[in-house]
């Protein structure tokens, strides 16, 4: 079993309480003869297509609530503080970067989007995201490594994604699929001190700003009331996502073209037409929406790849940016909303198989450093994916902490691409550290209860993709084991 909050998300976006929690799997309930199987199969389909609006809208509110209650679109919304044990918005919090959130709507004009010179050696990704979370585009160190400057984003359904080529005022131009998306720009800030500093110094150099209007209307604007009124509640969630998506999709197409003909067959079969959705008869959204559970939660056995020792995550090519993959993305919408693409950011979970004894823990024996052209962590989850309370304050270990080796010597001293090996302690805050292991420990929940823990790589070089990196030995051992020898 892999945990049940799948975190490959490392974005801050798992949004906490969703109603697909995971849940014994539908019983296969025949088609009774009075089914519609065509309109079922098509609700089926809509549903799953439509399923990241819905993490849409929970993405557009929260900015609209962190800016007091005004609606925001087109402009930047700088997250100053990072997240601790007490806060629980959203699920899987990282500790490694600052957000900064946009609420992005082309439809009657483009924006500009301002880069500041940075230090060198801090990781950056301003990823942009399509209104159904395709990560199509991202400015920053790991990818496109830009000085700073001005880059234009606008609508272009047809050839969506980066163009670098510098024209007119701009370094380069980010064509966005849809009128509507989102971007959620990520610095990667060291220490909680260092924190402060990233939000009084850098955040503010990032800007999003509007251009007059063209003059063209591609969509409605995007509202609070677009996004909100006259939907039935969340709670019944296969009829709000087919209202949902029967209102937002005629105006944002699917990010494949080839793939507009089969989309809208389907909506239309599925009685979305018109911005407005009715249930043809001959469907039962209980029984689809069982089905769309079934298929979404299969990604997780079908579609994840062994990267050895325990380890997993999607394959590059289902990362971030999903294509025609629609069981994929409504997966990872649920599971980390806003994910980046495979060359940003790599986000393996661990399979834990065994449950400990109270006087048991976890040691993480490292092959040699991950190769990153950013950083990496390893971050601790309680059972509902929130940080671990501790006395050191200290939710993650990571590449800046201060580690060492068996031997001596701090693990970030070393080469990039040193082979060493190193160890983590994921021991129960219910114990006394060992003082050999103070610097290597990181805290698990008190008690024995049960935890997870995700690793993230920024930046990831090719090897932590092709398995030539030996992914992280995971251990059961006495608690405060004795310190391995140096190899
Ligand atoms: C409905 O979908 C299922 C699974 O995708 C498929 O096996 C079945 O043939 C489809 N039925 C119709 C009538 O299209
Ligand atoms: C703020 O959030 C609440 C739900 O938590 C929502 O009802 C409200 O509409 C939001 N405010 C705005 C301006 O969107
Ligand atoms: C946790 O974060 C909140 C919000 O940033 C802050 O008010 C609080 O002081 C932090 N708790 C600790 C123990 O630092
Ligand atoms: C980086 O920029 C190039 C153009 O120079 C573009 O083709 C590519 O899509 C960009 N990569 C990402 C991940 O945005
Ligand atoms: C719809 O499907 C559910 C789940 O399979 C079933 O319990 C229910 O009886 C069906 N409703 C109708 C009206 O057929
Ligand atoms: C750990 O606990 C188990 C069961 O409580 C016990 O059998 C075992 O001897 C303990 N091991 C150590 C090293 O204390
Ligand atoms: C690492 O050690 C240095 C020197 O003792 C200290 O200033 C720094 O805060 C430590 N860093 C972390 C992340 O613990």
């Amino acid at each position: 079993m892999f945990p049940k909050l799948l975190a490959f998300s490392l974005c801050a976006l798992a949004i906490a309480h969703t109603a697909l929690a995971t849940d014994s799997p539908s019983s296969q309930t025949p088609l009774s003869s009075d089914l519609n199987a065509d309109a079922q199969n098509a609700t089926v389909f809509s549903i799953i297509y439509g399923i990241p609006l819905t993490q849409y809208v929970v993405f557009a509110n929260s900015i609209a609530n962190k800016s007091g209650n005004v609606w925001t679109t087109n402009s930047i919304f700088h997250e100053k503080t990072l997240a601790n044990a007490s806060y629980h918005t959203t699920l899987l919090s990282n500790v490694d970067t600052l957000h900064s959130e946009s609420l992005i709507d082309l439809s009657t004009r483009d924006l500009v989007a301002t880069i500041p010179p940075l230090e060198s050696g801090r990781f950056y990704v301003w990823p942009f995201y399509d209104v159904y979370g395709n990560n199509f585009c991202n400015l920053g160190t790991a990818t496109n490594n830009s000085a700073g400057g001005t880059y234009r984003v606008t609508y272009r359904p047809a050839e969506p994604g980066c163009d670098m080529t510098p024209s007119d005022d701009y370094k380069g131009t980010i064509y966005m699929p849809t009128p509507y998306g989102a971007a959620l720009l990520r610095i990667e800030v060291k220490n909680p001190a260092d924190a402060t500093y990233v939000g009084n110094s850098i955040q503010p150099g990032f800007t999003l700003t509007a251009l007059p209007p063209n003059g063209v209307q591609l969509a409605p604007r995007l509202t609070e009331q677009l996004l909100n009124s006259g939907l039935s509640p969340r709670a019944d969630l296969a009829l709000y996502v087919m209202q949902l998506t029967a209102r937002l999709a005629p105006f944002n197409l699917p990010e494949d073209g080839r793939e507009i003909a089969l989309v809208q067959a389907n909506l239309r079969l599925a009685g979305a037409s018109r911005g407005s959705y009715s249930q043809p008869s001959g469907v039962n959204l209980t029984l689809a929406f069982s089905t769309v559970k079934d298929v979404v939660h299969s990604v997780q056995v079908k579609k994840f790849e062994s990267l050895g020792n325990g380890w997993a995550g999607l394959p590059s090519k289902l990362s971030g940016d999903f294509h025609d993959h629609y069981d994929v993305r409504a997966f990872v919408a649920f599971n980390g909303y806003m994910q980046l693409q495979a060359s940003e950011a790599l986000y393996p979970v661990y399979e834990i198989t065994q449950t400990l004894l109270s006087n048991q823990t976890y040691r993480v024996e490292f092959f040699g450093k991950p190769q990153v052209d950013g950083f990496w962590s390893l971050t601790m989850y309680d059972a509902n994916g929130y940080l671990v309370p501790n006395g050191l304050e200290r939710f993650s270990l990571n590449s800046r902490d201060n580690m060492t080796y068996p031997g001596s010597g701090l693990v970030r001293d070393s080469a990039p691409d040193s082979k060493e090996r190193f160890y983590m302690l994921l021991q129960s805050t219910s114990y006394d550290i060992a003082p050999e292991w103070q610097s290597n420990w990181l805290p698990s929940p008190a008690g024995s209860a049960p935890f997870n823990f995700i690793l993230r790589f920024y930046g990831p070089k090719e090897s932590l993709v092709n398995k030539e990196y030996q992914y992280p030995k995971v251990e059961k051992v006495a608690v405060n084991p004795p310190l391995p020898k140096a190899i």
